[in-house]
């Protein structure tokens, strides 16, 4: 399905079983912001917990990082960003629109004359481009002054930049190590839009690898390859997914070398960067010493030598691939044998909002309270929903809709014999299974981490 299709039907989705809405709704929405409901909030937690686990928890070389949003406003002179972190802007003085001037293809400047109501073959008119810093600014302390000025961060990375001898000491790291840490990031982008894609307030998972000069091309190949297996691993589909190498006019102020991980949304959008791979060399660290004044050297005991270490960085949107991942799962589905077809979102297991649904098939003889302690139990350890209300083909729809893998419903047949059936999202097959072995069952299903939920297994 095209995006500009499959978009409107996601965002309508995400509003209805709420995992996202706009900022601010009642007042018409804050420009390009948004929120995550309880459905979203879930989804989006799983990617970050994904990411953590693999970035963090499961190596020895990785530490984490929580630094704060709000820094010395000398950090953003040193790293490039007060200076350099800019876009091309153009005003159209007829229309009012503003629109970047590298990318006037997509403001649809000249391409829609019918912005201009009353006088539609008008061509807009530009002003000449301007350069437009897109942090965002603040005061810290009571007084509105330049003195004041502090910036919401555009990227997390300075935050580990500057904490950079402060965690290797404490946590006696040697290189090569890395810093990782998940965080919001704030751009005053001028044409933010497509949903949750280029939004103004986002979340990045960034990870600074601190290697010796010399092995960074060796680490850039490492990360390249690792960062791309975990995409896939979420279930992204491998058809859809590719490097974009930069040319050097693309390369960042920082890079020596990038590789963008993008994503094909299909139609307008397209194939869209969300993962940047950043050989940074020893820049940040290099200007950091020089802007502070303080020494960010690596002292290498066995060699007993002081070097300012290159730095292999991944940085990935934790919106952006929310959202690829809701394209990806989207789906329209006929089902044999009946009329109406399905909308389902097949969502790898392990990052969806709920786990399992947990259904009394009639709300009398018992079923209720059986499945209620069904559901309760389960709840400890998994994220679970309980319904006992419509028709059980328009409970198991809902389900579908907002990916949950697995279903337990508990039926006249569970009232003799204490079994209950487990229905498979993505093959729609039941079986039926002793309702003591629930817990352990779904926890088998959910531990093979795979990106579909079947019932094979169980078979
Ligand atoms: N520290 C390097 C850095 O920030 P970037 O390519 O500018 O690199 C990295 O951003 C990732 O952050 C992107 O791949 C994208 O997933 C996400 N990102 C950047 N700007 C965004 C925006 N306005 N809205 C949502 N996500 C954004």
């Amino acid at each position: 399905m095209p995006f500009p299709e499959t978009i409107e039907k996601i965002v309508s989705l995400a509003k209805r079983h709420g995992f996202v809405f706009q900022s601010s709704e009642i007042y018409g929405g804050a420009g390009s912001v948004w929120d995550y409901g309880p459905l979203g909030v879930e989804l989006k937690r799983n990617v970050k917990d994904r990411w953590w686990n693999a970035m963090v928890r499961t190596r020895d070389d990785i530490e984490g990082l929580d630094a704060a949003i709000l820094m010395h406003p000398r950090v953003w002179e040193a790293s490039g960003h007060v200076a350099g972190f800019t876009d091309p802007l153009v005003d159209c003085k007829t229309c009012k629109g503003r629109f970047r001037a590298d990318k006037l293809v997509d403001a649809q400047c000249h391409q829609k004359p019918s912005r201009h109501p009353g006088d539609p073959g008008t061509p807009c008119v530009l002003t000449e481009p301007r350069q437009f810093n897109l942090m965002f600014k603040t005061f810290m302390g009571p007084v509105e002054e330049s003195a004041a000025v502090v910036y919401l961060r555009p990227e997390t990375a300075q935050g580990i930049y500057v904490n950079f001898l402060n965690v290797q000491q404490s946590s006696r790291q040697k290189i090569p190590f890395g810093i990782a840490q998940v965080g919001k990031a704030f751009r005053n982008e001028i044409t933010p839009g497509n949903f949750i894609f280029r939004t103004r307030e986002f979340e990045q998972m960034e990870m600074q690898f601190f290697v010796e000069p010399g092995e960074d091309m060796k680490w850039f190949e490492y990360w390249k390859a690792q960062r791309m297996e975990w995409h896939e691993a979420l279930g992204l589909d491998p058809a859809r997914l590719e490097f974009h190498q930069h040319t050097k006019t693309e390369l960042a102020h920082y890079a020596r070398a990038a590789f963008d991980i993008q994503f094909d949304f299909g139609g307008a959008l397209g194939s869209q960067e969300i993962e940047g791979i950043h050989n940074r060399g020893d820049f940040d660290l290099t200007q950091h010493q020089t802007f502070s004044g303080k020494r960010l050297e690596y002292f290498d005991q066995p060699n007993n030598r002081r070097f300012v270490p290159y730095v292999v960085e991944t940085s990935v949107g934790a919106d952006r691939v929310t959202l690829a991942l809701l394209v990806n799962a989207y789906r329209e589905e006929t089902v044999a044998g009946e009329e109406e077809g399905r909308t389902v979102l097949a969502l790898h297991p392990a990052i969806a909002p709920i786990k399992a649904g947990v259904f009394a098939l009639v709300k009398k003889d018992g079923m209720p309270e059986f499945a209620h302690k069904l559901a309760d139990d389960l709840r400890r350890r998994f994220p679970v929903y309980y319904d006992e209300s419509g028709s059980i083909g328009r409970r198991y729809r809902r389900q579908d809709e907002v990916g949950t893998p697995y279903c337990f419903t508990i039926d006249g047949q569970t009232m003799t014999d204490s079994t209950v059936t487990i229905r498979g999202r993505d093959d729609l097959k039941q079986v039926r299974i002793a309702a003591d072995q629930v817990a352990s069952r779904l926890h088998e299903l959910l531990a093979k981490d795979r990106p579909h939920a079947r019932i094979e297994d169980l078979l």
